[in-house]
């Protein structure tokens, strides 16, 4: 390592990241004069053509841009660039990648005749209601109306294409990405009629502007169309409170009457590793509310007795698996790095010493994927989906996906279904493309997949299904 670049990282202990160029600048500085502009080739060869002569793994990719192909004109970058920024690179690579692809990939998944073909199935899309908000969560009562939740407060009962709001919830605090968010039901509902809900919440009067908040769990019941009974669930002391708009988490699940929720790192990376802060973690009380005596951090002086996982970056997906007992999340990674995760008792997922991703601005977050102690994920995306909820497939409109996961994306506008065997992810497709933002997917009672849909510019938001076709 150089003198200079020496003093550069020990400087950057001071002041994070000085010593890190913009990712696209060190390409376009170091690299594009052999690769292209664009990463399509040059006399280097194309690097967006997903075909490696060194290895298609990250590892692989990294390993050739440190050491090179001296005898093949590729040069060794190791002296030069830190491990971060050769993370950066591949990162960029997987990017360039990705878009090259998308013109292809959105002809494949174009409707013909409002007919979509994807992965052995064919299916369209109904629209069953359109509201004038950001949807978020949706739940299936047993009449068969749908429950969805509206960021802005109201929760919504939807038939038969008609609408009734049940309530707006009064101290929803709307607020970047927070407001009402998740609505789920007791497992039991059909003999207890819990519905639990998560949002944001905040007890301060506004000051300046700067008002601060944060996840709150309720329960309530629905009797002839009002909302009562409500109870709170989980409610953080004001100290944790904080005027960050960002990563609420408020996924929400029941496993042998345990409710597990999620609370992102809400902007404070580091918190998400402290066990004394509620920040990036995964929490789980009685369906009450009370904490269980076996959590895993109950006797631990200082921390919050309801914390069941830590290290997540903002989990804003969850669910049960097949077997009723495994609890599956999604999280989203800053830029890479969205995760899929089996969430275990006690365990460390990584972040932020661990990520696949980096920096929005192209600055490198560490060169570092994995260590031990910390869970690696079971799978993630680089680039990013902007990755939201999942729900395992059953039913029979649609028998090829049998069992396999269905991931919504958001900033990708893709719905994603992947094949699972056992703890692993062997395939991952794509099988709708550019019809909105999808923040929630759930497989309905009759096998039928429905989807909550936002558009990025107008903030409305629709109830659609994905309905088979012979
Ligand atoms: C002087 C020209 C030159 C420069 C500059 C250069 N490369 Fe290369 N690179 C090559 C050549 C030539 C190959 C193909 C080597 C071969 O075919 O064995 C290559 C191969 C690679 C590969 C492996 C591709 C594969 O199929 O496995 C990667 C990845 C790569 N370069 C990345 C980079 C990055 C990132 C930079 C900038 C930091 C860079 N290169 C700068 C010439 C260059």
């Amino acid at each position: 390592m150089s003198i200079v670049r020496r003093v550069l990282l020990s400087f950057s202990f001071l002041i994070a990241s000085i010593s890190y160029a913009d990712v696209t600048n060190i390409y376009q500085t170091h690299c594009s004069g052999c690769h292209g502009k664009n990463l399509s080739g040059g006399s280097g060869s194309s690097l967006i053509d997903n075909e490696w002569k060194y290895g298609g793994r990250d590892e692989d990719i990294a390993q050739v841009i440190k050491y090179g192909a001296p005898d093949m004109g590729m040069p060794a970058w190791g002296k030069i660039l830190t491990d971060e920024d050769v993370r950066s690179l591949v990162i960029l690579i997987r990017e360039e990648t990705k878009a090259a692809s998308l013109t292809q990939m959105q002809a494949e998944l174009a409707p013909e005749n409002g007919v979509i073909e994807a992965s052995g199935h064919k299916y369209s899309l109904t629209t069953l209601a359109e509201l004038n908000g950001v949807l978020w969560g949706m739940a299936f009562l047993p009449d068969g109306s749908i429950l969805v939740t509206e960021r802005s407060g109201s929760l919504w009962q939807i038939s038969d294409k008609k609408k009734r709001k049940i309530i707006d919830v009064a101290d929803v605090w709307q607020h970047g990405q927070g407001g009402l968010l998740d609505v789920y039901l007791h497992p039991d509902y059909l003999n207890n009629g819990w519905i639990y809900m998560s949002y944001s919440h905040s007890v301060e009067p506004k000051l300046f502007g700067r008002d601060k908040g944060i996840t709150k769990i309720i329960r309530g019941k629905i009797r002839n169309g009002q909302w009562q009974d409500q109870q709170t669930i989980f409610e953080l002391d004001d100290k944790f409170h904080t005027s960050a708009g960002v990563h609420f988490g408020s996924r929400l699940a029941i496993i042998d009457g345990y409710l597990f929720f999620s609370i992102g790192d809400r902007g404070d990376m580091a918190l998400a590793q402290q066990l004394d802060k509620p920040n990036g973690k995964i929490f789980r009380v009685h369906d009450d509310g009370r904490v269980p005596k076996d959590n895993p951090f109950v006797d631990q002086k200082g921390a919050l007795p309801e914390i069941w996982s830590y290290g997540h970056r903002n989990p804003q997906g969850m669910t049960v698996a097949r077997d009723g007992k495994t609890l599956w999340i999604t999280e989203h990674g800053p830029r890479g790095g969205d995760e899929i995760n089996i969430v275990e008792k006690g365990k460390n997922y990584g972040w932020p010493v661990v990520t696949h991703g980096m920096n929005y601005n192209g600055t490198p977050m560490t060169a570092h994927t994995s260590k031990p102690g910390m869970v690696d994920p079971l799978h993630y995306w680089v680039p990013s989906i902007a990755v939201s909820d999942i729900d395992f497939y059953s039913g029979e409109a649609f028998p090829l996906w049998k069992n396999r996961l269905l991931v919504s994306g958001m900033a990708s506008e893709e719905l994603h279904l992947l094949d699972v065997k056992g703890n692993s992810i062997e395939e991952d497709r794509i099988i709708l493309k550019n019809r909105g933002r999808i923040r929630d997917v759930a497989v309905g009672p009759k096998g039928v997949i429905y989807l909550l849909l936002n558009n990025r510019g107008s903030k409305t938001g629709k109830l659609v299904t994905m309905n088979p076709v012979k």
